[in-house]
């Protein structure tokens, strides 16, 4: 059970989303938007719940760094992915925690595998990706491919780069309090699901 007046992880992750979700990072949605959209679309889909708390988490290390706006196209890299999961790691089980920090080798990954995945990025994707080390070799894509969450990450990632669409309409934030609290370490859940 959490203190009296102790904010559970779930309220924390979102208050950064309320707080910080306004920002861009050079699509044409918010971090908000495109977190929200992502899990909609996965759970339109009829995703698993570890899908969706991935999807909806995947980006939250853009929330946890102060290196300013659309920073791929000033040629840095915030290792969002990585920042992400270590934020992340504190509260949820490692399998979420993977989807959050491959998604990013699941995108260098899927343009290996599939030209028109990579042909259909973004530009600020497009952008990132040059940042983040291209497309995967042969022998980087069979490493990722073989690895217990590669499944996982790839399905994030398309879902990932469907979730970019100006005033498409989402639940709340607050409607997936449940799926969340479905990944929380057993150490984290106690409390959670208070709103
Ligand atoms: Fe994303």
């Amino acid at each position: 059970m959490i203190g009296a007046g102790a904010v559970g992880p779930i309220e924390r992750i979102f208050e950064q989303y309320r707080v910080h979700g306004h920002r861009c990072y050079g699509e044409t949605v918010s971090e908000r938007e495109h977190a929200l959209q992502c899990a909609t679309i996965a759970e339109a889909a009829g995703e698993e719940d570890l899908v969706i708390a991935a999807c909806l988490l995947h980006d939250y290390g853009h929330l946890c760094h102060e290196k300013g706006e659309g920073i791929a196209s000033r040629g840095v890299d915030a290792r969002h992915e990585e920042l992400g999961a270590a934020a992340l790691a504190a509260w949820f089980r490692p399998e979420l925690v993977e989807g959050v920090r491959l998604h990013v080798e699941a995108k260098r990954y899927l343009c290996f595998l599939d030209p028109r995945y990579a042909a259909r990025l973004s530009p600020a994707s497009a952008t990132s990706l040059r940042l983040q080390g291209g497309r995967h070799s042969a022998e980087e894509a069979r490493a990722f491919s073989a690895g217990p969450h590669a499944a996982l990450a790839v399905k994030v990632r398309r879902y990932d780069e469907l979730a970019k669409q100006p005033g498409r309409k989402t639940p709340p934030l607050e409607s997936f309090r449940e799926v969340l609290v479905a990944w929380l370490l057993p150490s984290a859940a106690d409390g959670a699901r208070q709103a």
